[in-house]
């Protein structure tokens, strides 16, 4: 470690013999050499904390790591990130603490890929990387757990509060950090195309009705942003929605018999073609966010079959775990319609967030939430009917999610 802490101080104070950079480069190569054998790994650090995070000096050194292979280690002196409760952000559909929630275990979890370390996050940094820009997160309430975790880790390095503040504009939440000029946005648009669900508020609609080819009223709201984090899929997964073409009152309404896939594969055309003519690639990166899985099948890990999340307090331990509710159909049509678009030149990135959250069935809100419906007295006396098994608490997985982001942010862009 001293060996490396030493050569960075030299490159930092800038040495410009050229010989000298000759002997360097050699030391640098052997001690590169040396880690990777000894431990398996390719990484370079200084200020590692033990905690299994550290300050990264250079920007190769997490170029090639897989952030999404690794386990979580149980870490109560370096988690959570933040308190549910000194949160200027947080909202009553995560905030499991103040609904209740009396196990504090799921929140002390660290996500440790096994080839390299997260970088530690730091909100100023982040903020100085995207000053003068605008971030929007489009999607569904993942995608808004997501970002009101970014800032919930964010709003401890802003101490004014009048310098940071969210305000509401529709289908469209604004987080402005003005001392920066950044935009973090959050747009509800859980079936990426134009839907009946479109509401940011009332959309509890089990018909669920989408002009499966339009997307412009929502795309004109983000796509001059300099950022752009998707994520759709949970509003997939019920079984009958009815595809439209024109308006919605136009007669000219076509139900066809679609499978779940075909649907979303409709769609996700819908959405590329959109980036594709319309997004300007040298200004804007994009992220996908991979399918977020529940645990509302508690068969699945080894409970009575019809249990939950609900009273889980430990996460799943064994390697690879796949729930068989994360449909890797979808999964699959999302990589690959990334996957072209990053052919056709775009800058997109799928963050495959999948396996590490799988693992997570004690993180979510359970009963500990703010249910908009009230439960019933039968689902009260049942609390398997009504626990929250799909979004999470917060501190908690969105966090690491934002970890694996920033880490994109800072040192792969
Ligand atoms: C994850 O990492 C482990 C240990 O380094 C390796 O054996 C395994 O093949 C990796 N899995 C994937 C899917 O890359
Ligand atoms: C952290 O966890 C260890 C092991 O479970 C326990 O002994 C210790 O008391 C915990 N510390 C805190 C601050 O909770
Ligand atoms: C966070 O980043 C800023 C800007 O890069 C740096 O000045 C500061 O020392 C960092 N803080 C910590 C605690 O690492
Ligand atoms: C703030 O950022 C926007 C781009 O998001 C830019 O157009 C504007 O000039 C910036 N304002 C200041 C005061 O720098
Ligand atoms: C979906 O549609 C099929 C055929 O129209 C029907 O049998 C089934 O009950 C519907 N399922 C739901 C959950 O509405
Ligand atoms: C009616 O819908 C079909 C799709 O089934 C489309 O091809 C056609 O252009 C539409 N016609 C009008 C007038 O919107
Ligand atoms: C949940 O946990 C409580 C307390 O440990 C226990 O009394 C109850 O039977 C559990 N319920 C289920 C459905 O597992
Ligand atoms: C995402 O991760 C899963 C499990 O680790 C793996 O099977 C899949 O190939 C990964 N997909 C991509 C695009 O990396």
């Amino acid at each position: 470690m001293k060996g490396i802490e030493g050569i960075q101080r030299v490159i930092l104070h800038g040495y410009h013999s050229a010989g000298f950079l000759l002997v360097m480069g050699v030391v640098m190569v052997v001690v590169y050499f040396c880690r990777d054998i000894e431990s398996g790994m390719v990484r370079f650090e200084i200020n590692n904390n033990n905690n299994g995070e550290a300050e990264i000096a250079e920007d190769f050194a997490v170029k090639d790591c897989d952030f999404f292979n690794g386990s979580w280690v149980y870490d109560n002196k370096s988690r959570p990130l933040y308190k549910e409760k000194k949160c200027s952000f947080m909202a009553d559909d995560y905030s499991c603490e103040k609904f209740g929630r009396k196990d504090f275990e799921f929140q002390f979890w660290r996500w440790q890929p096994h080839g390299c370390d997260l970088p530690r996050f730091n909100g100023t940094a982040l903020l100085e990387k995207l000053r003068d820009k605008r971030v929007v997160f489009v999607g569904d309430s993942l995608g808004k757990n997501h970002w009101v975790s970014l800032l919930c880790l964010i709003d401890p390095w802003i101490l004014e509060p009048s310098h940071k503040v969210a305000e509401w504009h529709g289908s469209l939440i604004t987080f402005r950090a003005s001392e920066y000029n950044v935009s973090i946005d959050f747009y509800w648009e859980p079936l990426l195309v134009e839907s009946n669900c479109d509401d940011p508020v009332n959309h509890r609609v089990h018909d669920r009705i989408m002009k499966i080819e339009s997307i412009e009223r929502h795309a004109k709201q983000w796509i001059d942003a300099d950022m752009l984090v998707f994520d759709s899929y949970t509003w997939w997964l019920e079984p009958n929605m009815t595809l439209v073409w024109g308006s919605f009152e136009n007669p000219n309404k076509t139900t066809i018999e679609s499978s779940r896939v075909t649907r979303y594969e409709m769609a996700l055309k819908t959405w590329s073609n959109w980036l594709e003519t319309h997004l300007n690639r040298e200004k804007t990166r994009i992220f996908f966010i991979s399918l977020s899985p529940d645990h509302k099948e508690g068969g699945d890990w080894g409970k009575t079959m019809g249990e939950s999340c609900y009273n889980e307090t430990k996460p799943i331990m064994e390697d690879g775990y796949w729930g068989k509710g994360s449909d890797t159909n979808l999964m699959r049509t999302a990589q690959s319609v990334v996957q072209d678009l990053e052919a056709k030149g775009l800058n997109i990135k799928l963050l495959n967030i999948t396996q590490l959250s799988q693992y997570r069935k004690d993180a979510h809100p359970s009963i500990y939430k703010r249910h908009w419906v009230p439960p019933t007295k039968i689902e009260l006396a049942n609390p398997v009917q009504y626990a929250d098994c799909i979004h999470w608490c917060l501190p908690g997985v969105p966090d690491v999610w934002n970890e694996i982001l920033y880490a994109y942010i800072r040192y792969k862009i």
